[in-house]
């Protein structure tokens, strides 16, 4: 009886640290704002990722959050594009609030929105990001390709994940959201 009474009492602070993973629907957008302002701050909107999907939306059905007691604790959007003629994703922007990381919730994202877009049929995907965090999933620099980016992007951070072998052969020219001619 005392056992039971005691890991009844456990229970809800057990539950608070639940975290699900769901596609991404409208009613997140505003958490997910707060989220992407509160890790990139007002210089996202500058970026070279952000010029692209700036150019229509990205895909809820391969973008997702993490939530713990009904609050958005991180997020991962994926972006249809296109690179010359040829159909890629961006992935972009991953955050995890700050009180939530270093505890396997950006990498969760990740192998949820990479695994969404292989099922999907998506090729290639390509994100602007620290190579060291995102090699574990199969991101690598891109090198001798004659992709142009809306802004200027740091080569080292240029990645792109083959989800089929040589997906990003021969693929050349403007990345562009797939909504814009
Ligand atoms: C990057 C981010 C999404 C990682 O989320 P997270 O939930 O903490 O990630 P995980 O718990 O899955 O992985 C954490 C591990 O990645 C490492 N890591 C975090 N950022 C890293 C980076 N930029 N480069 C290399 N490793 C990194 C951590 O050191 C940690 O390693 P450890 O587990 O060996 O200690 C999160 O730190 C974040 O929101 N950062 C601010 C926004 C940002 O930079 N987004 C990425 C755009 S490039």
């Amino acid at each position: 009886m005392k056992v039971l009474s005691h890991s009844h009492m456990k229970m809800p602070r057990m539950l608070s640290h639940v975290v699900t993973y769901a596609p991404e629907e409208p009613e997140h957008d505003t958490a997910i704002e707060d989220i992407n302002k509160e890790a990139f701050g007002p210089g996202r909107f500058t970026r070279a990722a952000y010029r692209i999907r700036e150019g229509g939306p990205h895909d809820r059905s391969l973008s997702f959050v993490a939530t713990s007691g009904g609050h958005v604790v991180g997020s991962v959007r994926l972006t249809p594009i296109l690179i010359g003629q040829t159909k890629a994703m961006l992935l972009g922007p991953l955050a995890v609030r700050p009180a939530w990381k270093k505890q396997g919730i950006g990498a969760a994202l990740m192998r949820t929105s990479m695994e969404a877009a292989r099922r999907a049929n998506h090729k290639l995907v390509i994100l602007v990001g620290d190579e060291p965090y995102y090699a574990p999933f199969g991101f690598r620099r891109i090198e001798g390709h004659q992709i142009v980016m809306p802004a200027p992007v740091e080569p080292s951070r240029f990645l792109a994940c083959e989800l089929v072998p040589h997906a990003l052969k021969e693929v050349q020219g403007r990345v562009r959201h797939a909504s814009v001619a």
